[in-house]
């Protein structure tokens, strides 16, 4: 058997035994693997605000474009490459990682507790990255507003310039335009279409009135608890589900395309490939931050179990480094340096 690598977090100070002047100690350990991550200072100063991606000027746009090019331009190893950051989805969800000290429990940031904090902090070094990209420490993802009627379709920055770096070609062609059923699901027929009913509309309002307003509880709404040691995939949050119908909507369908497993974005090692991946998170994020702050009958809590709060994860930063982040550290997302353009909230007022 060749020997097994050593274990990069455990390095200890070497010694050195010379004939000439006996036994001393030397610090040859490379640099740990990773630390802590500080919350930089300048978040404070430098606000970062996400806008609808349905209202964003040209302006935006060709911003946006530039930093995605750019991320999609460096080469595949640097860890702040589109494809790398793509990959990081994958590891986290398609068991990449056992947890420590479990070597046959995966860790799986899906359908538990873990999925709103581990995209609120995917997404924030996704879009720092970009800024730094384009020399834009403002720079701010936009978010899907796919619970406002006006925002319940693939927004257009992604869909009609097939040259733009915003562009995946691996989506459902016939939902490009169409107005998105928030009940879809690859079993669905559908018959999509570009001008919805009334009854649509309403349709949407009512399920997001009923998974977000009516949902109080945190387990039915962000996920279950997920301890260490236990198998992950606890159970969905209603957050989470009204989520992967969009993942669904947005994907090739595997029902009507056999040879197809719903990439890119209805299947998870692949969705983070899609560029509007991010938008769509962006909301799902936003979202999080309305249920806890903005509805009637709130403010509604965050876990506040210390196995939550202690949790990590791993990134790198927009500066290559690799580090560190617990979820007690995201919970307020001013603290990230970013908010949310307001916008209506019509489905408080769509039950029926
Ligand atoms: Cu990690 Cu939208 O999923």
């Amino acid at each position: 058997l060749p020997l097994s690598p050593p274990d990069p977090t455990n390095c200890v100070t070497s010694t050195v035994v010379t004939p000439e002047n006996g036994t001393f100690k030397i610090e040859c350990c490379p640099p740990p693997p990773f630390t802590d991550y500080v919350i930089p200072a300048s978040n404070n100063t430098q606000f970062r605000i996400r806008k609808a991606a349905h209202l964003v000027d040209d302006e935006y746009i060709a911003k946006y474009k530039e930093a995605i090019r750019r991320m999609k331009a460096l080469p595949d190893d640097d860890p702040r490459s589109f494809k790398q950051q793509a990959a990081v989805h994958c590891a986290y969800c398609a068991g990449g990682y056992k947890q420590k000290g479990f070597p046959d429990k995966d860790i799986d940031v899906h359908e538990s507790w873990l999925f709103a904090p581990f995209h609120r902090w995917y997404l924030y070094f996704f879009e720092r990255i970009l800024g730094s990209l384009i020399g834009d420490p403002t720079f701010a993802l936009p978010y899907w507003n796919w619970d406002h009627p006006n925002g319940m379709r693939m927004p257009s920055i992604f869909t009609t310039d097939t040259t733009s770096p915003l562009y995946d070609p691996l989506r459902d062609s016939r939902h490009l335009a169409a107005f998105m059923d928030l009940n879809f699901n690859f079993d669905k027929e559908d018959k999509p279409h570009v001008n919805p009913t009334i009854k649509e509309i309403n349709d949407n309002l009512a399920t997001l009135h009923r998974e977000f307003l009516l949902k109080t509880d945190q387990t039915d709404f962000f996920g279950a608890p997920y301890h260490a040691g236990a198998n992950p995939n606890t159970s969905y949050g209603s957050l989470e589900t009204v989520h992967n119908t969009i993942h669904m909507w947005t994907g090739v369908n595997p029902v009507t395309n056999p040879k197809s497993n719903g990439e890119n974005m209805g299947i998870l090692y692949s969705a983070a490939r899609d560029p509007i991946f991010y938008c769509h998170h962006s909301n799902v994020d936003r979202i999080w931050n309305i249920w806890t702050t903005q509805l009637p009958g709130g403010p509604r809590s965050n876990f506040s179990d210390p196995d939550y709060l202690e949790t990590s994860y791993f990134f790198y930063d927009e500066n290559k480094n690799y580090v560190r982040v617990k979820v007690k550290d995201c919970l307020d997302s001013t603290r990230l340096g970013y908010d949310y353009q307001r916008a209506d909230l019509p489905w408080l007022n769509a039950g029926g």
